[in-house]
């Protein structure tokens, strides 16, 4: 179905509000590093997350906690450099906003200074609220984080889907309101049932963009890595992959490998 679409030479967070309004779809998806966000922000993807998912695509690690400040804003700036058009946000990863405002708003800071991006994303509700408060006082976008947040995911004890009891869904759309309420601009639903998530969405003003989170948010997001089908064991029901690339790289490097081995690389035309 196609749908008006507006141009946007730069996405603001005030162009995803009007995104919202006009019932224009919201595309977000993750990069880390300066080649994939070009290719990313080339095909007009509308935010790019430098998510910490970047601790288990980029470094292989089994969960987001180890990713540190320093290697996030690496990681950004690297983004930044290869963005013209979309909004670049940037997780603040575990352990650097949790323990205090103050701390909050030095992490925000240095994420905002040190890589050029444009907002940062935190995950929580009502337990981090004097921390995204004292972060948005300094005039920093803030994107909100509910349902499974993975820098939680100790306490949860698996990636399966959350909010599904009464409690925590009353939970969710209370901290949805709240974040809402203090001024985030937007907020990320990750693996909640397709109803709540549409519900929040009805709620508020801000957009609310989901990941396993159905069709009825105000956009969509992934790792785009899942996307291309570079990696491999992740395959939660909500993933659609749109290549298969880690076949595709696989094959064209063994194709080096063995043209390197029966020296056909390089050919006559290849060298000076
Ligand atoms: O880090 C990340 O990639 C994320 C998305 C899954 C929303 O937070």
């Amino acid at each position: 179905m196609s749908v008006a679409k507006k141009e946007y030479k730069r996405v603001t967070v005030k162009s995803l509000v009007d995104m919202k309004q006009n019932g224009e779809k919201i595309s977000m998806l993750t990069a880390y590093d300066y080649s994939m966000a070009k290719i990313v922000d080339a095909a007009n993807v509308d935010v790019i997350l430098v998510g910490d998912s970047a601790s288990n695509v980029m470094a292989g690690h089994e969960t987001t906690l180890p990713i540190t400040l320093d290697q996030m804003i690496y990681h950004a700036s690297s983004v930044i450099r290869a963005v013209q058009r979309a909004l670049v946000v940037v997780d603040i990863p575990f352990g650097s906003y949790q323990s205090d405002p103050k701390e909050a708003l030095r992490s925000a800071i240095r994420i905002m200074k040190e890589s050029g991006a444009h907002a940062v994303k935190v995950e929580g509700g009502q337990e981090i609220k004097d921390s995204v408060k004292r972060i948005l006082n300094a005039g920093i976008p803030v994107m909100g984080h509910l349902g499974l947040t993975p820098q939680s995911i100790y306490k949860f004890g698996t990636y399966t889907v959350r909010a599904k009891e009464d409690e925590e869904a009353q939970k969710l759309k209370n901290d949805a309101k709240m974040l809402e309420k203090i001024g985030c601009f937007a907020i990320v639903l990750e693996k909640i049932p397709a109803a709540l998530a549409k519900e929040v969405a009805e709620s508020v003003s801000i957009p609310i963009i989901g990941i396993g989170a159905g069709n009825g948010v105000d956009g969509q997001v992934l790792v785009v890595h899942d996307l291309l089908g570079i990696t491999q064991e992740f395959n939660p029901r909500f993933l659609r992959r749109y290549l298969n690339l880690y076949e595709d790289m696989s094959n064209a490097i063994s194709q080096y490998v063995d043209d390197v081995k029966t020296k056909d690389f390089p050919n006559n035309e290849e060298q000076y």
